[in-house]
């Protein structure tokens, strides 16, 4: 297995409290991303590709969804995720899953090939992302779909208000930018799909909600308990700060009345018609 922490200008790094995280993740959001999927009308024998995979958990529905006559590519720059995913593939005997490492950017695709190109919390960390998706575009067949799933990232709240929580969503913004990413990025597919020739099929924002027991709520005390410290270590807040924010949550935690709301996810999908 190669050494996690192998890709380190990527914001969130890559190891395996990382992937244990996107893991959970998926556990809370993987119903969302289904039921885009099935607005998307994801059948078999489609050929599709799952960009930014990571560990690939959207490649692992998207392969139910294609059968045996259709094919999934999982791309990702970390050779630590594809292998994770490539172990699954063969321990289960999958034989439509297929890896790929590189990035968006750079990777070499076959032109005017997939059906669906899914990217779900991806472009949110890049610099340019109509350089990210231009690439794409070109492996798309006519009337192929692109599907972002990302963040526009209003909404997070925890109440009761009153405490330093209050600011968590300035200082999330600020860590995406902090990495050279944009946590509106939703709010920029739109346009680039216009720029480019897609017709904008779907923009369908999701915000979840629940108590401290929640799903919802243990996923973002998953992201803030490792990524707080790591906002501290690159200056992104003061580490005095870093432990205000996690006192607060706590003391939310602890409160049996605490009520958490995520920033909103949104689901963009675009067809071709070039
Ligand atoms: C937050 S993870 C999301 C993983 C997966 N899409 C999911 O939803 O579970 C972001 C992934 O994007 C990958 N990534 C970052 N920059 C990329 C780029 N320029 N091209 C392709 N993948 C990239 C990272 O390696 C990481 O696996």
């Amino acid at each position: 297995m190669s050494e996690p922490n192998e890709h380190d200008d990527y914001l969130l790094g890559v190891n395996q409290r990382e992937l244990e995280r996107l893991q959970f993740q998926h556990s809370v959001w993987g119903p969302v991303t289904r039921k885009f999927l099935a607005r998307l009308n994801v059948g078999k024998g489609w050929r599709c590709l799952d960009v930014g995979a990571g560990p690939g958990l959207v490649s692992i529905d998207l392969r139910e969804l294609v059968g045996a006559t259709g094919e999934v590519t999982a791309l990702d720059p970390s050779q630590f995720y594809l292998e994770w995913l490539g172990r699954q593939a063969s321990d289960n005997g999958w034989t439509n899953v297929k890896c790929v490492q590189g990035s968006a950017e750079s990777a070499v695709l076959p032109s005017r090939s997939y059906d669906l190109i899914f990217v779900r919390w991806v472009i949110a960390f890049v610099p340019d992302p109509e350089k990210f998706l231009l690439p794409l575009f070109n492996a798309l067949r006519t009337g192929g779909v692109v599907a972002v799933q990302d963040y526009y990232y209003e909404g997070l709240s925890l109440f009761p208000h009153g405490g330093i929580c209050d600011t968590m969503p300035d200082i999330v913004r600020a860590y995406y930018r902090s990495g050279g990413g944009d946590a509106y990025v939703a709010g920029k597919i739109p346009a680039i799909f216009r720029k480019h020739g897609l017709d904008l099929t779907d923009f369908t924002p999701t915000r979840l909600s629940g108590g401290p027991t929640s799903g919802v709520m243990e996923w973002a005390h998953r992201f803030f308990s490792l990524h707080i410290p790591l906002m501290a270590d690159k200056g992104v807040i003061l580490p005095g700060q870093a432990d205000a924010l996690m006192a607060d949550w706590e003391t939310h935690r602890q409160n049996p009345d605490t009520l958490f709301f995520s920033p909103l996810v949104v689901d963009v999908a675009g067809v071709s018609r070039r």
